[in-house]
């Protein structure tokens, strides 16, 4: 079938759509009917059907012969390390594991916070929790004590599952310590935590508290997969709003399981036994889907590297890796690429390896700059895809189905829309634009299956942030255009996210960071370009009256106070301090102005503006960080 045909099923048909697509999946209660809409616009899928995650990871595989195949490659240049784990072994340490945390009273609905590095043990605290149909929520690596404990108080987790550390190029992150400073300052307290102890570093374990990885599985009978409904929550992800306070996606577990197991082959060109490599981190959305459920799900073997793309030890590891285990289809960040570009321009690193294994990279998390995609295609030999989503959505919006029909690419374009998106372009009043106009992204209701059903406690936040503003449509907080062949473009967001190095960080939660600090009386953080990251923040920072203190001392304590109280992934560095911010007459502060004053970009002096003479101001205090052509 061709891409066309299928798309147009899908947008046509979606019940009976999903409903063949759901053969994929083996159900303890066979579904009998797709979508439900007797929520609307909240839609829901599967909802009367049984499944288990686990169960369609896992078990099926070795039921079925699989079990000597690898399912697992850690793959680690940090530790120097590489193993190697087959379904059969990964089956008999996650119903271990869940059997343990079943003995400690973890049942199905229960949330489990996981904070743990990439080591296949992640792999295994997750596919654990969807055994025993827990919901687990993933907190990246990189946030600091306070964004854990913000999510420990949102989930109120029964458990905890962490490791004693993690490994960056240089330094050894002390993951206990940080996870102790956020049971500390969370009101909700886990009834207990599992370490999981790293020969780097042995942590001090709570006493009546803390229990060993180990130690706390030994006598403990295996557990089975408990069935759940398909609406049932499979995890919830924290991501950037607009504000300190993340919003807790959910996923539900039927749709999650479906909608997956359709792209592995149609996007993703994989089949059962091959070799698919994400490389990212089980922390983010990319890393849910892709490290672990999808191509678990297929049926194909996933590698969990725990290395970055240059620096460990050389911009050749990622063609170490795709040499070694034969890799067929590679997903990473264009900032990863760019990354290895200015290390390695002429692509010297790669001649020493045999890369012939693989037949297409994908690209997401950013936009795809067509310099990264050309050198990536030249280098590489094979098509560059490059393709849209978000955490929300949990698989791709738009891409380009390589298994399915391999499309013509287009250069800075994410292609077309993936089975069930309905992608729309809208002016401000809701009504669709012509081929070629610039406006807001959004996509008809209803959203496919695997994508967000709800907010985790928080509906009203739900429809405010997606569903208001366009009724009908979801509103994916991205603008761009829609060409006259249908292929998508992806330019800018809508609200005050930025994306640095892949990672999606709120300016608005890094001003509430700033405003805390005792001399900052008014703060404004904008993303400014960067080669290598994409975007990074910068802050203005307005010290209160009576203040005079050097204003390098209070740059340094704020951008240390957004390292502690976000995370080292915040990447705030930069920062200078103003008399005042530009503002309308009505007192909103022109952010976008400023980003263009910091890019040296042409902008339009705006009609409400209180005093263009502030402009001038701003553009002098960047031309002393080297920004807006200083
Ligand atoms: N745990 C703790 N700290 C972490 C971390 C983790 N899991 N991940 C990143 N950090 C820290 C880094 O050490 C760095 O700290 P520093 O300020 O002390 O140097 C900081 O967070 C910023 O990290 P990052 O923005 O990733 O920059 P980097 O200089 O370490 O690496 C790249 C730059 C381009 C190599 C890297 O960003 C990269 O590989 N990006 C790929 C992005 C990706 O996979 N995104 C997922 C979506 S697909
Ligand atoms: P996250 O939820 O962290 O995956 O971030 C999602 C956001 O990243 C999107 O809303 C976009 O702004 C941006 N993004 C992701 N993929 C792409 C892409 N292929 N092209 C352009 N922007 C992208």
């Amino acid at each position: 079938m061709s891409y066309a045909d299928v798309y147009r099923r899908s947008i046509e048909s979606p019940d009976s759509f999903w409903l063949d697509q759901s053969r994929a999946i083996d159900w303890d209660t066979p579904p009998t009917q797709a979508l439900f809409a007797d929520n609307a616009p909240i839609y829901e899928w599967f909802k009367d059907a049984e499944v288990n995650t686990c169960w369609n990871a896992v078990d099926r595989h070795v039921a079925q012969g699989r079990g000597n195949q690898t399912a697992i490659i850690y793959d680690s240049p940090v530790t120097h390390t590489r193993q190697e784990i087959t379904y059969a072994e990964l089956l008999e340490r996650v119903s271990s594991l869940a059997g343990a945390l079943k003995a400690q009273g973890v049942e199905k609905g229960d949330r489990v916070i996981i904070y743990m590095p990439m080591i296949p043990q992640a792999l295994e605290a997750m596919l654990a929790c969807a055994r025993l149909g827990a919901i687990h929520s993933v907190v990246f690596g990189g946030f600091a004590a306070r964004e854990l404990a913000t999510r420990i108080d949102d989930a109120t987790p029964k458990a905890i599952l962490a490791a004693s550390c993690g490994i960056e190029p240089g330094r050894v992150v002390h993951y206990k310590p940080l996870l102790d400073g956020a049971i500390e300052m969370a009101t909700h307290k886990p009834d207990f935590c599992v370490i999981y102890q790293r020969e780097q570093e042995v942590a001090h374990l709570t006493e009546g508290r803390d229990l060993d990885w180990h130690e706390f599985q030994f006598g403990t009978d295996p557990a089975a997969c408990v069935p759940v409904r398909g609406d049932h929550p499979a995890y919830i992800l924290y991501t950037s709003g607009t504000t300190g306070q993340p919003k807790g996606v959910m996923r539900a577990t039927g749709g999650h399981l479906v909608a997956l197991a359709w792209t592995m082959k149609n996007l993703y060109n994989v089949n059962p036994g091959e070799v698919f490599w994400s490389a990212s981190d089980v922390g983010w959305v990319v890393g849910h889907s892709y490290i672990v459920y999808g191509p678990l799900i297929h049926g194909a073997t996933t590698i969990v590297f725990e290395g970055k793309p240059v620096g460990t030890p050389d911009a050749g590891t990622f063609w170490r890796v795709i040499d070694q285990n034969k890799v067929v289809s590679f997903f990473t960040a264009p900032t990863a690429f760019r990354a290895i570009k200015r290390e390695d321009p002429k692509g010297e690193f790669l001649a020493k390896y045999d890369t012939s294994s693989l037949r297409a990279l994908f690209l997401a998390g950013e936009r795809a700059d067509p310099d990264t995609v050309n050198w990536a295609a030249e280098k590489l030999g094979v098509p560059v895809v490059d393709h849209w989503w978000q955490t929300e959505t949990g698989w791709a919006i738009c891409g380009n189905p390589q298994g399915l029909e391999p499309l013509p690419v287009k250069v800075g374009s994410p292609s077309v829309p993936m089975p069930g998106y309905d992608v729309q372009v809208l002016d401000e009043g809701g009504h669709p634009l012509k081929a070629g106009e610039l406006g807001a992204i959004a996509i008809k209701l209803p959203l496919p299956p695997g994508t967000l059903p709800n907010l985790w406690n928080a509906e009203a936040r739900f429809r405010k942030s997606y569903l208001d503003h366009f009724p009908g449509y979801y509103e994916t907080g991205d603008a761009g255009y829609i060409d006259e062949d249908g292929y998508v473009y992806i330019m800018a967001r809508t609200d005050d996210v930025i994306n640095v190095a892949g990672h999606r960080l709120s300016t608005g939660a890094m001003e509430e960071v700033l405003a805390s600090h005792p001399d900052v009386g008014e703060c404004a953080v904008i993303g400014v370009a960067d080669e290598l990251k994409g975007q990074l923040p910068l802050g203005f920072l307005c010290l209160n009256k009576g203040t005079n203190r050097p204003h390098d001392e209070v740059v340094r304590e704020s951008v240390n106070l957004v390292r502690d109280r976000i995370g080292p992934v915040a990447a705030f560095k930069l920062a200078v301090v103003v008399d005042r911010l530009p503002k309308t007459r009505s007192g909103k502060i022109l952010r976008a102005t400023m980003a263009k004053i910091a890019d040296g970009e042409a902008y339009k002096m705006p009609a409400t503006i209180d005093d263009p003479a502030i402009l001038d101001e701003i553009a002098a205090a960047l031309k002393t960080l080297g920004y807006a052509g200083g």
